[in-house]
């Protein structure tokens, strides 16, 4: 009997304790996945984010001009796979639904670019076309109908064609001229309604790739171009932003900031010049561009690195650029290892001035930074969200910031939609960098808003539709858009059961309709 009741006081013990690890195991996990609304503050943007070129298709209709990409895209073995976004996802005719889609997810803002060639099919060299401006007035007005906020981009890497034909694109001044002249137009036509304005995204990636790496339009390798091409960049935004402010600002009551490419960096080597690899690489990767917008110069540290040979604003630029952003817009992805090179050897070619000198890899003696991902330089470090917000918070004085991109790319798998659908990775990422955002926000940084990259799969640059981005599948036969499980998740995030909150949050945004002099229906 006594042994008996021992054997079954021991396996008592033993199911208790297994009892215990499972509830262990569960609240472990549900530590890990308690991150809720409720953790960011109430008038927060949550959103989705997308572009123009990725998404609209339709390049020859509505007296649309020709940009650098449709020329580019066509020129055999630029895009990996050979594909172009001349239809994509079709958003162009299909924009409703899209944002029926974006309205059912419970967003509260949307983050679109506007096509230049749409609006100025020739740049400031021809007229402005209606059907254009028509196309963007029905998509910010159906947003605003929906509670949505329009988070608009002005530039987001496409350009009309003729301007890179004319005197080369982004390589000559004389585009500030242009660009002030296509963003006057947009808060002109559209400013009444729209209250966040990026002039330009990922200055700095883009100058990168299109000037140094070669890989985006125009395609050319320098070593000393990206300095010219951010410079013009940088002047074109500060027109922008005086024209929005002197003209526009003060009655139509936005706002205008700008979207840096950001990674976090780690040292690769436990050794004081990788450490400063880290800081270099931020500031003149991420502080290349904000430095000047808040400050009105490049970085000190860009400047000792690189003495004359880094563009100097004159007195009146200066002045022009400092101060010119209200906010700061990051999009984020991934963290790096950073590598020195000025002190020690990097790989043949990996050693760029506009990139400090510093050479980054997502590797250290072969084992990964953080979970690799599709996309080769993305892994999943949600830690690095967190550590580049604080840069940004203490860099530039808290200053209002909006994670404008984060998100995860899928392998495009023919014949495994059902696999894409089901994407828990996705919805695990979302997870990881939302709590992070939210730490960050508990330390004080005052972020703003969130956008997932992307509302829905769509062209993915030089890897065409390989990578799937979105939260929704796109059939791009049938043009189908189907929710992958990270759009239910999404949904349920931000419309958790009814609460006393979350219905002061519904009247809040159709406070934001009614003040906006919108027809309301939600
Ligand atoms: C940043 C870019 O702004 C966007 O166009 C791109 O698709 C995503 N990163 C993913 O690479």
């Amino acid at each position: 009997m006594g042994t008996i009741r021992t054997h079954y006081l021991i396996r008592r013990g033993r199911v208790l304790s297994l009892l215990s690890l499972i509830l262990a195991c569960i609240v472990s996990n549900s530590h890990e996945e308690t991150i809720r609304r409720n953790q960011f503050p109430v008038e927060f943007l949550f959103g989705t984010s997308t572009s123009a070129y990725q998404t609209e298709g339709a390049i020859l209709e509505g007296g649309r001009g020709l940009s650098n990409w449709d020329v580019f895209s066509h020129v055999p073995g630029k895009i990996e796979t050979g594909e172009n976004a001349d239809t994509a996802d079709d958003h162009y005719h299909l924009y409703l639904q899209d944002i029926d889609l974006m309205h059912s997810l419970g967003i509260n803002a949307y983050r679109f670019s506007i096509s230049w060639a749409r609006i100025l099919p020739r740049g400031r060299f021809g007229d402005v076309n209606p059907t254009g401006i028509a196309f963007y007035n029905s998509i910010i007005d159906n947003l605003l109908r929906r509670g949505i906020e329009p988070f608009v981009t002005l530039y987001h890497h496409d350009l009309p064609q003729e301007l890179e034909d004319r005197y080369g694109g982004w390589l000559s001044p004389l585009i500030q001229e242009d660009f002030g002249y296509f963003a006057e137009i947009c808060f002109r036509r559209f400013g009444d309604r729209v209250k966040y304005w990026s002039s330009l995204n990922e200055p700095n990636l883009y100058a990168h790739f299109a000037y140094l790496r070669g890989m985006y339009p125009p395609g050319r390798r320098s070593e000393m171009e990206p300095f010219t091409v951010l410079h013009n960049m940088l002047l074109s935004h500060a027109r922008a932003a005086y024209l929005y402010r002197s003209r526009y600002q003060q009655k139509q009551g936005g706002s205008i900031g700008i979207v840096v490419n950001t990674a976090m960096y780690e040292p690769l080597r436990d050794e004081a010049v990788d450490r400063e690899a880290v800081s270099r690489a931020l500031a003149f990767y991420v502080s290349g561009v904000l430095d000047p917008l808040i400050h009105g110069d490049y970085p000190p540290e860009m400047r000792h690195h690189l003495g004359a040979r880094l563009p100097k604003f004159s007195v009146e630029e200066s002045k022009a650029l400092n101060g010119s952003i209200d906010f700061i817009g990051i999009n984020h992805y991934s963290s790096l290892y950073a590598k020195d090179c000025i002190n020690s050897p990097c790989p043949t070619g990996e050693s760029h001035a506009f990139l400090g000198f510093v050479y980054t890899t997502g590797f250290r003696d072969g084992v990964a930074i953080g979970e690799p991902t599709p996309m080769p330089r993305f892994f999943i470090v949600p830690d690095g969200l967190e550590k580049m917000v604080e840069y940004i918070k203490t860099r530039y004085n808290n200053k209002p910031t909006f994670v404008t991109e984060n998100g995860i790319a899928q392998l495009d798998q023919p014949g495994q939609r059902e696999v894409l659908l089901h994407d828990n990775k996705r919805v695990e990422f979302l997870k990881g960098y939302l709590a992070s955002l939210a730490r960050a926000i508990r330390n004080g940084a005052d972020v703003r808003g969130y956008f997932v990259w992307s509302l829905m799969d769509n062209f993915e640059w030089t890897n065409g539709f390989r990578m799937r981005f979105g939260l929704y599948y796109v059939d791009y036969q049938t043009l189908e858009r189907t929710p992958k499980l990270s759009a239910k998740w999404y949904r349920d995030f931000l419309t958790p059961n009814a609460t006393d909150e979350y219905d002061d949050l519904l009247v809040k945004r159709s406070r934001v309709a009614n003040w906006r002099g919108v027809e309301v229906d939600i």
